[in-house]
């Protein structure tokens, strides 16, 4: 069974999907022994890795660096990742793009942010093939100011859009559709209407997984993005003042 086959099988289960960001082999061996289902290599690494205020930054190059760390650490966990802003601009440049990384092994999964306007993108993708995440909902690629942080889809007509989108997105079978930020209740409507798995992050638990950044779940992410979702860095907190306690 091919890796996307084993998570459709989980999913059919009912078995909860868990995907974790992370940039280099120790973290993605690491996660991966902890039974982690997809690692994501996010352009999240902009703010994480690079320090910058966005996304926007990020290079199609510093994707690919970060993938081949990422593969080195994996056996078994699905290696997606994120085809950075102003890489998928037209079809055939989202091609290229998404077939480099898939026939060099560098990613089983490719992950653009979708809304109405590059639908067509989406299509064409899957129409050649391309194992695709669908990313809707908060598009960090397109934020430009901090109001853009906020939950989506609270009002009807925007549930409505999303919830097309996202239905139009599962019909045309993008292999997953990952929604970030959500309404919780149109997030659950969502999934109930979808036959992909729909992950979420901060869009509730009714769903059929969960992402997180890792930086996050670390609680040590640089520029407050652990602020929007989970914060708990007490193990690390420990350990850190162990190694600095035992110099001393
Ligand atoms: O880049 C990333 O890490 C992401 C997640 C926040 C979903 O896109």
């Amino acid at each position: 069974m091919s890796k996307l086959s084993k998570l459709l099988d989980l999913y059919k289960r009912g078995k909860k999907i868990s995907c974790i960001t992370a940039y280099d082999a120790s973290m993605s061996k690491y996660l991966e022994s902890s039974g982690v289902d997809i690692i994501l290599v996010g352009d999240s690494l902009g703010q994480v890795i690079k320090g910058e205020k966005s996304t926007h930054g990020v290079t199609v190059d510093e994707i690919s660096y970060h993938a081949r760390c990422v593969r080195s650490g994996l056996k078994t966990s699905i290696l997606m990742v994120d085809l950075p802003k102003n890489s998928y601009n037209t079809k055939l440049e989202a091609y290229k793009n998404s077939h480099n990384f898939i026939s060099t092994r560098l990613a089983d999964l490719i992950k653009i942010e979708i809304d109405t306007n590059n639908l067509d993108i989406a299509k064409y993708l899957i129409k050649k093939n391309v194992p695709l995440c669908a990313h809707i909902g908060l598009l960090p690629q397109s934020i430009k100011s901090k109001f853009g942080y906020r939950k989506y889809g609270k009002s009807k007509d925007e549930a409505k859009q999303l919830f097309d989108l996202a239905v139009s997105l599962d019909e045309l079978g993008a292999q997953v559709i990952l929604i970030e930020c959500l309404d919780n209740s149109l997030a659950k409507k969502i999934s109930q209407n979808c036959s992909s798995p729909v992950i979420g992050i901060g869009s509730g638990v009714g769903i059929d997984g969960q992402v997180a950044v890792i930086y996050d779940l670390l609680g040590i992410s640089f520029n407050k993005i652990d602020s929007f979702f989970i914060s708990d860095k007490t193990s690390l907190d420990r350990q850190i003042n162990k190694f600095i306690k035992k110099l001393k």
